[in-house]
């Protein structure tokens, strides 16, 4: 008996198999691309995930010679806010809109105004209006694509496409549809005041289920080309967010997890729902039944100090690229020989814009404070420090919503650096621990799968039994110190910059 998670990312798609442990069998990834028509637009084709689902299932059905018949159930989880515009034949009608598109200021405007304000709108579905959302995609495709509006019979979320595509049904859940802006958060449902504010109606999206509930079984044609049995179950799954988060043990209270890939997740369970009255963090179901979530999205983490990388260390590139070494743990060394505070050096990570805590398409990445004294090093460390105040914003903005924060589960690209750990746990002042799964999405919706089955009586139960701390980093009293000293200056840098952004 084994159960598939796959999770549908925005650089390709990943299958990975468990026993009923939760033991990791296999694991597969392909890889698609990503279209810019225009500059801010951000585009894929779903026939694309469809077929790097079909690939990765068969691969890892190879790599284990697992039957078909003993894959019970699959979990699916994807990048979230993506819109997939269907007409009546289940056709696509156009490419699908992701989450890092920013062609929505006008639609956010447009539903900020239907909704009443907002205030009101954030009473409604927990979060303001943000152009990476499903809702102002929608109002776009009537705004400047009526021909196709005309036709539009479904929207469905990335992952969701391909549940239609694996069992015919038009189906959601909740952690998922709570980044579409249309959903009632409190009442885990569509918020039927908002659909009629912004005259949608609510045939145009599938049915809302919690995400471990049994969503349907696969098609014979479906089932076919998996190469699996019509009675594989698929269950609700997750957005990758709460799916990361389940594959961290996020699934009780006083536990986060900080996760440090191109972007930065800092996530915290909730057992009642609390919203930021400023919309800052965003408010989610949670993928635990009947919970929730508070979430702070940084557009440019690990992509910050992946950008140095690849526009001022061409050098090292290359030389790296001889010694099969990896430029990351050079600039590390160096940025580890400089002291906590890089000496007055102060990085602000908003390459991309920002989410949170400044919801800012204008906000522009800086060094500030640069002497004759610094040099690469300075540099690097500015890099980290800056993306962990960035984290640090939502760290606090989380405390004073009263959500505790006992225990800190650092995750991604960037946690594996023990420098970064490191200067996570001072800038938190708080323990950072990791754990012994480093598989994301993927593993958190495949555990999903075997609750769904009853293999286990609850995803707390699944996370208890599989999850386990590792490591533990302390903080360093001297360091809390500086950074503590330091947070104040780093978070007034953005407010003297914030009317300049707008000019340059
Ligand atoms: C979450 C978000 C991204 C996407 C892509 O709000 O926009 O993390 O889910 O992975």
């Amino acid at each position: 008996m084994a159960f598939l998670g796959i999770d549908i990312g925005t650089s390709g798609a990943k299958t990975l198999a468990i026993d009923p442990t939760g033991k990791i069998l296999a694991s597969d990834l392909q890889e698609y691309p990503c279209y810019t028509p225009k500059p801010l637009w951000s585009e894929q084709n779903p026939d694309d995930w469809w077929n790097a689902t079909v690939k990765t299932v068969r691969n890892v059905l190879k790599k284990t010679r697992l039957k078909p018949a003993d894959i019970k159930a699959i979990g699916l989880s994807g990048q979230m806010h993506g819109s997939v515009f269907l007409d009546k034949k289940d056709n696509v009608i156009r490419p699908a809109i992701l989450w890092n598109d920013q062609r929505t200021v006008a639609e956010c405007r447009e539903i900020e105004i239907s909704a009443g304000g907002r205030e009101t709108l954030v009473q409604l579905v927990a979060n303001p209006a943000l152009t990476g959302f499903t809702a102002p995609k929608i109002l776009w495709l009537r705004n400047n694509e009526p021909k196709h509006f005309e036709k539009l019979h479904k929207v469905l979320l990335p992952k969701d496409e391909i549940r239609r595509r694996l069992t015919g049904e038009y189906a959601t859940e909740v952690s998922d549809a709570s980044g579409m802006l249309l959903l009632d958060i409190a009442n885990r449902n569509w918020s039927t005041q908002l659909l009629s504010a912004l005259q949608l109606d609510r045939d145009l999206f599938g049915r809302v289920y919690e995400s471990e509930d049994v969503t349907g079984q696969l098609t014979p044609i479906a089932a076919k080309q998996l190469g699996l049995t019509t009675n594989c179950l698929v269950v609700g799954g997750a957005g990758d967010c709460a799916a990361g988060a389940i594959g961290n043990g996020i699934v009780n209270e006083g536990v986060l997890s900080t996760s440090i890939g191109t972007s930065g997740v800092m996530f915290v369970y909730s057992n009642e729902m609390k919203i930021d009255p400023l919309g800052r963090v965003h408010t989610f179901c949670h993928a635990v039944r009947g919970k929730w979530h508070l979430m702070g999205v940084n557009l440019s983490s690990g992509g910050s100090l992946q950008w140095f990388r690849n526009a001022l260390c061409q050098e090292l590139l290359e030389k790296a690229k001889k010694k099969k070494a990896d430029v990351y743990d050079w600039l590390t060394a160096e940025a580890e020989k400089t002291p906590p505070g890089s000496e007055g050096l102060y990085f602000l990570p908003y390459l991309s814009g920002e989410r949170t805590p400044h919801a800012d398409p204008f906000a522009r990445g800086c060094f500030v404070g640069l002497t004759l004294l610094h040099g690469r090093g300075h540099l690097v460390r500015s890099i980290m420090e800056g993306v962990t105040y960035s984290m640090r914003d939502s760290l606090e903005i989380f405390q004073g919503l009263d959500i505790p924060v006992k225990q800190i589960r650092a995750s991604g690209g960037g946690s594996k650096s023990p420098l970064w750990r490191q200067i996570q746990a001072d800038v938190f002042g708080q323990r950072v621990v990791t754990i012994n799964s480093e598989e994301g999405p993927a593993f958190g919706v495949a555990l999903l799968a075997a609750v769904g089955t009853g293999t286990f009586k609850n995803i707390q139960e699944a996370c208890n039994a599989v999850i386990k701390v590792v490591k533990e980093t302390k903080p360093n009293n001297k360091a809390k110190k500086i950074y503590n000293n330091a947070m104040p200056v780093y978070q007034n840098l953005y407010c003297s910059l914030k009317n300049d952004f707008k000019k340059l």
